[in-house]
């Protein structure tokens, strides 16, 4: 399958893993670059951009084909050093980045002359038109549905696929409840020249990741999702846990006047807990509504050969059996 996304990130299928707080790793980039897709690792879970460097060269010893780097401008509590991630980007050699949160205008001088192509994570049109206007070369559009931070404006990808596809000239991925082929024949459809996928890529064979985390994305149904930190205008889609009761209880009672430090417990540190030591009370950890199509832990490349080989038969007999009937 040939679209602006596989022509801009040298790729065989229009797939691409975004970046997930400790999964991903090396590990994970390398198989689904491997795979034909676009692998990503995430460079915050990295400590410092030393260790990014020595991630990237990890990679770059499991694959010989392209994969990006993630780079998430959030509210943290202490600022990493980003100057220092973008050097390690640009001297790791990688051609894709991805960002999200806050605008990253102020990198992309530096990463376009490095001949780094950004694609931007956005959960609005508006938020897509200004990526679209500071230079981004593509944006990936993540609906309501999605795991991790879906902004504050509610609106499903339903909707904010094709909107985006009116009002927007660069190349767009659709992100947030992507799983199977039907998803990305979906997705093409609406306007949208590939997809972005969290959550599914993580119960996968080779995601870096504790077993029990596996296990209870297939365990969850699309209802298990809830939606934390909405007062504080941090919203995150998380699984349902005994964590995840407490601090939603703790935000109907504390109300209006909720500040971080009242969660801290529930949301600061927890992902190599829960991730790398499989402890899944430990908090809030990330997962989209889709873990109610995810039924099973396949490789990489077998996941991505059935969507690609799923997507086909969806066009060629489905859809086409429909205009000639
Ligand atoms: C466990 C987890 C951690 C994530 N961490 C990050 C992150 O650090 N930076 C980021 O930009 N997106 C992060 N995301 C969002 C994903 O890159 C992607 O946009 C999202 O998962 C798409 O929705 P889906 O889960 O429905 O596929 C995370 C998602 C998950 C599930």
């Amino acid at each position: 399958m040939k679209t602006r996304i596989t022509d801009m990130f040298g790729i065989q299928h229009p797939i691409i893993q975004g970046g997930m707080h400790f999964v991903g790793f090396a590990e994970l980039a390398a198989a689904v670059s491997n795979a034909g897709g676009l692998g990503i690792i995430t460079g915050l879970t990295q400590r410092t951009p030393e260790l990014l460097a020595n991630e990237i060269r990890r990679c770059r010893e499991m694959t010989d084909k392209p994969f990006g780097v993630n780079l998430t401008f959030l509210p943290t509590v202490s600022s990493p050093d980003y100057p220092g991630y973008i050097q390690a980007i640009i001297d790791g050699g990688i051609k894709a980045v991805e960002t999200a949160g806050n605008n990253p205008q102020k990198w992309l001088p530096a990463l376009h002359e490095a001949g780094v192509k950004v694609i931007h994570k956005c959960t609005s049109v508006r938020h897509s038109l200004k990526a679209q206007s500071i230079g981004c070369d593509a944006v990936s559009v993540d609906g309501f549905e999605c795991g991790g931070h879906p902004g504050e404006d509610d609106v499903p990808n339903f909707i904010l696929l094709p909107r985006a596809a009116d009002e927007l000239k660069i190349p767009f991925v659709a992100s947030g409840g992507m799983a199977d082929g039907r998803s990305l024949v979906a997705a093409l459809s609406l306007g949208a020249e590939g997809i972005n996928m969290g959550t599914r890529f993580i119960a996968t064979k080779e995601a870096p990741v504790h077993e029990n985390v596996k296990q209870a994305i297939v365990a969850a149904s699309e209802l298990d999702t809830r939606l934390v930190m909405r007062p504080l205008r941090n919203t995150e889609r998380v699984l349902r846990n005994g964590a995840v009761d407490r601090l939603l209880e703790k935000e109907r009672t504390l109300g209006a006047s909720l500040k971080f430090e009242d969660i801290i417990d529930e949301v600061a540190g927890v992902y190599p807990k829960i991730m790398l030591e499989g402890t899944m009370d430990a908090g809030a950890w990330s997962c989209g509504m889709v873990a109610g199509l995810i039924h099973d832990v396949p490789s990489v490349k077998d996941l991505i050969d059935r969507i690609m080989a799923e997507a086909d038969d969806i066009i060629r007999q489905r859809l086409m059996g429909f205009v000639n009937a």
